[in-house]
């Protein structure tokens, strides 16, 4: 009996808790790029399948990330995605620091770290083929092979 109560009482306190958080909303925001990065088609399908939802200001947001305390974790992944990597951003950096982004991307890519596992599982459309990875690799390269890398739509 006082077990059952018990248990009532922390589903209660739990169900409480979980109608506060959302009084306490998280900031899903997609500001307007600034030097969004244009590459060849085929390669912006696949970063915008698959990257974009983070490492821009293009995000899908799905409806649970409407959802305290869902929302505060992807709008914080979200946020220290696109302070890693803006691909709407991507003008405004110098061409040394695109370079070094580039270089972070082979590298994330030749250790299939991103997309990360959760995403995909999340989103199954978001996985890359071993076809999608090398095309983004040979791009990477020959972004890194060019003085200027990474062309922007302005
Ligand atoms: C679900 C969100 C999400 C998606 C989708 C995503 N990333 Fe990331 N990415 C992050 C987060 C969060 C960080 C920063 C923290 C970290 O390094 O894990 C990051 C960091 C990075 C970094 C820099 C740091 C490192 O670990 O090398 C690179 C490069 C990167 N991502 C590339 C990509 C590429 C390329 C894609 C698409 C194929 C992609 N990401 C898709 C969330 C994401």
């Amino acid at each position: 009996m006082t077990l059952a109560r018990s248990a009532w009482t922390a589903i209660v306190a739990v169900a409480a808790a979980l109608i506060a958080a959302q009084f306490v909303p998280a900031k899903r925001t997609n500001p307007p790029a600034q030097g969004a990065l244009a590459p060849p088609p085929g390669i912006e399908a696949t970063l915008r399948r698959a990257c974009y939802d983070c490492h821009s200001n293009e995000t899908r947001w799905p409806w649970y990330s409407r959802v305290a305390p869902i929302s505060w974790l992807i709008v914080r992944d979200v946020e220290m995605a696109r302070k890693e990597i803006n691909f709407s951003e991507w003008g405004s950096y110098y061409p040394a620091t695109r370079r070094r982004k580039l270089e972070w991307m082979g590298r994330a890519l030749r250790e299939g770290k991103m997309p990360p596992r959760l995403y995909e599982l999340m989103h199954p459309g978001a996985r890359l083929a071993d076809a999608d990875r090398a095309a983004l690799e040979r791009w990477v390269e020959s972004g890194l092979a060019t003085p200027s890398p990474g062309k922007t739509s302005e």
